[in-house]
């Protein structure tokens, strides 16, 4: 049997924002420079490379500034940061930013856990964020965090996920990336939520944001192909989390994505090795091995054939 899936899919790399943002080594702001050039050098479009959030809630992302000052950009790779309000906006504009992602979340608790403001309150002070930085000519993509479930408030209504993914949209937004916070999402789940989804939206609006919590992200990935949604989230090694959502593990891996879509015969213009070397560089400067199972069989492959 042949299913139809897209011939090319487009991998966000959030691994230097959502994986570094989690981490209890804080690695320096010339690490995280080092990491994100050696993704642009394995041919990442878009890379997710810090947050412009308040340093007191996030304080690994304090230095976005930094980060931001110190990358080699390449044609061809798009630089993006997480921006919650005007401060943040303002903050990513003096920093030379042209792309940033608002973040909005599919259930009240979160979202005053995570940016201190109700779901209603926290979209006007967004459309007022991209109606200044649309004005300012700069891309604007959205988050909809929770959308398969909550860490605090259990279960989410897919149609409550694509009522927000639609008032996202008018905002404004050039896409949303549907996202599993907390890595519940389950294959028979994205089904239901992208059925709700795409009954309101074209599927060329969505992305899909998967943590990998319970091992589900790659079928979810799977899953979500013949829908042809085209755009997934990964982080380089399995790194993530959210300081907001308590026991929720990292991104999908971007090495283990990209081997699957290899193997699909699906093109991202990504390098593997040129991927697994940005891996290795990270995991030797973290205290705890990387959750990739790509990147774990290529450490096993290389300890049985060192020189190879
Ligand atoms: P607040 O405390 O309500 O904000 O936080 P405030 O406006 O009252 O400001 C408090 C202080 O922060 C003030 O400083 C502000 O100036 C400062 P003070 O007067 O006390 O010295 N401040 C800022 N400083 C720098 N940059 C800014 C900024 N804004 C205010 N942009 C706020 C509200 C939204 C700022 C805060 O809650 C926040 O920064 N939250 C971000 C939390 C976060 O980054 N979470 C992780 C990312 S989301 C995620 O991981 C999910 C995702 O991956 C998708 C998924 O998996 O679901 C995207
Ligand atoms: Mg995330």
């Amino acid at each position: 049997m042949t299913v139809k899936i897209p011939q090319r899919v487009a991998v966000v790399e959030v691994g230097p924002r959502d994986g570094l943002q989690n981490e209890h080594v804080t690695l320096t702001t010339g690490d995280k420079i080092e990491l994100v050039d050696r993704l642009t050098a394995a041919g990442l479009p878009t890379i997710e490379v810090s947050a412009f959030v308040s340093p007191k809630w996030v304080p690994q992302m304090s230095d976005a500034e930094g980060v931001f000052a110190g990358i080699t950009r390449r044609a061809g790779t798009r630089y993006t940061a997480l921006v919650p309000n005007l401060a943040g906006l303002d903050r990513a504009r003096r920093a030379g930013v042209t792309d940033i992602s608002i973040f909005a979340a599919s259930s009240e608790t979160f979202s005053r856990k995570n940016i201190n403001q109700p779901i209603d309150k926290s979209l006007a002070t967004y459309k007022g964020v991209c109606d200044a930085a649309l004005a300012a000519n700069m891309r604007v993509r959205g988050y909809l965090s929770t959308a398969f479930g909550c860490p605090y408030e259990g279960d989410v209504a897919p149609d409550t996920v694509a009522g927000l993914t639609s008032r996202l949209l008018e905002m404004g937004v050039f896409e949303v990336a549907v996202s599993d916070t907390i890595g519940i999402a389950h294959p028979g789940q994205v089904s239901r939520v992208l059925d709700a989804i795409l009954a309101r939206v074209p599927v060329s609006r969505i992305a899909l944001h998967f943590h990998d919590t319970r091992g589900t992200a790659l079928a979810n990935v799977l899953t979500a192909l013949p829908y042809d949604v085209a755009t997934f989230d990964a982080s380089v090694g399995g790194l993530g989390g959210c300081p907001y959502a308590p026991g929720a593990a990292g991104n999908l891996a971007t090495e283990d994505l990209v081997y699957m879509l290899n193997g699909l015969g699906v093109d991202t213009g990504i390098s593997l090795p040129g991927l697994s070397e940005a891996s290795q560089f990270i995991a030797d400067r973290l205290d705890h091995p990387l959750p990739s199972r790509y990147a774990q069989a290529v450490a096993a492959a290389t300890r049985l054939r060192p020189d190879a």
